[in-house]
């Protein structure tokens, strides 16, 4: 994560750099110093000072040279965080960050506050971090890329959730309200909860029958399907409620494996509740209620 201290330091000509290079990052993986100083607008003396500044802190990156001498820039994490934030603190969407609230497989996520003092949640998705292999496999709206970016498909990968977080959100599923989305950031209503895996809970069944529902909800009025559904990704809040979280993979019930991932969600929660020493439902019973088949539920 960006050391925000360092982010708070940052004037208007460091950004005009970050944005020269990240535009140019469409055409070279490093960017020729020419083209950022084209690019930015700014004077080529007050770009090399600069340069060594997000160097030092560590937005930037040089390319080691080849033989002709051609060295280029590329933004590094800490760069591209320093834009998103930027442009989520000029449109009001958060004022402040705060403490870690977990480090994911694909994401970090902390606490912030809103220019108003309302608690958020912002989320900093990461996709170079697990192998390319693996999320080419996982996400099939990248499946025709071959060579994309760390940036690209963490961006791609914030807008998904947060299009599916507003449909969510609108249907009724009980997941946090989406509030703004720049670049692969993400800002949301923040849950004081624990994740379910750590979860006491008190009486099983009605937990079990709420999470049900909304897999039902979702696949009947969303017309989505988590596809990541885990006991990590449902926080239980201290009054008992549940947020389901984490819907970057979310897919569309018209999606040709919809079936596979439904099954897969429902399995793993029913897992969860048999090692709870929670009801164990008939696996057909529950794939019949949450697809609108069968009205009732037999927990
Ligand atoms: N809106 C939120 N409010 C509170 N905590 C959150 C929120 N969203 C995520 N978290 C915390 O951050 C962790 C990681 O977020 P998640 O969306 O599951 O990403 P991933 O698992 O892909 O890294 C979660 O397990 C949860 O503990
Ligand atoms: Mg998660």
């Amino acid at each position: 994560m960006l050391l925000l201290n360092k982010f708070r330091l940052l004037e208007k000509d460091d950004f005009g750099i970050l944005s020269a290079i990240e535009l140019r990052m469409k055409h070279h993986e490093y960017v020729p110093l020419e083209e950022m100083i084209k690019f930015s607008g700014l004077r080529s003396d007050e770009v090399t000072f600069r340069i060594r500044s997000l160097s030092r802190d560590r937005l930037l990156t040089k390319s080691t040279g080849d033989q002709q001498g051609y060295q280029g820039y590329s933004l590094t994490t800490f760069g591209y965080d320093a834009l998103a934030l930027r442009a989520l603190v000029l449109s009001g969407a958060v004022e402040a960050i705060g403490k870690s609230l977990g480090v994911g497989k694909e994401a970090d996520v902390y606490d912030a506050l809103s220019p108003g003092g309302k608690r958020r949640a912002i989320k900093f998705h990461r996709l170079g971090r697990v192998s390319f292999r693996q999320t080419h496999r996982k996400r099939g709206y990248i499946a025709d890329r071959p060579h994309i970016s760390w940036q690209y498909q963490s961006r791609l990968s914030a807008e998904k959730e947060y299009s599916s977080l507003e449909t969510l959100y609108a249907a009724g599923v009980s997941v946090p309200k989406p509030i703004a989305h720049n670049r692969h950031v993400l800002v949301m209503g923040l849950i004081e909860g624990t994740e379910l895996k750590f979860a006491e809970l008190r009486g099983p069944k009605p937990i079990l029958r709420e999470i049900l529902r909304n897999i039902k909800v979702t696949h009947q009025k969303a017309g989505l399907i988590h596809s990541d559904l885990s006991e990590y990704n449902i926080l239980i809040k201290p009054n008992g409620r549940l947020l389901i979280i984490d819907w970057p993979q979310s897919v569309s019930t018209d999606h040709p494996n919809a079936q596979d991932y439904l099954k897969r969600d429902v399995l793993n929660i029913l897992a969860c509740f048999r090692r709870k020493a929670g009801p164990e439902p008939d696996l057909d019973n529950v794939l019949a209620y949450v697809t609108g088949k069968s009205r009732t539920l037999i927990l």
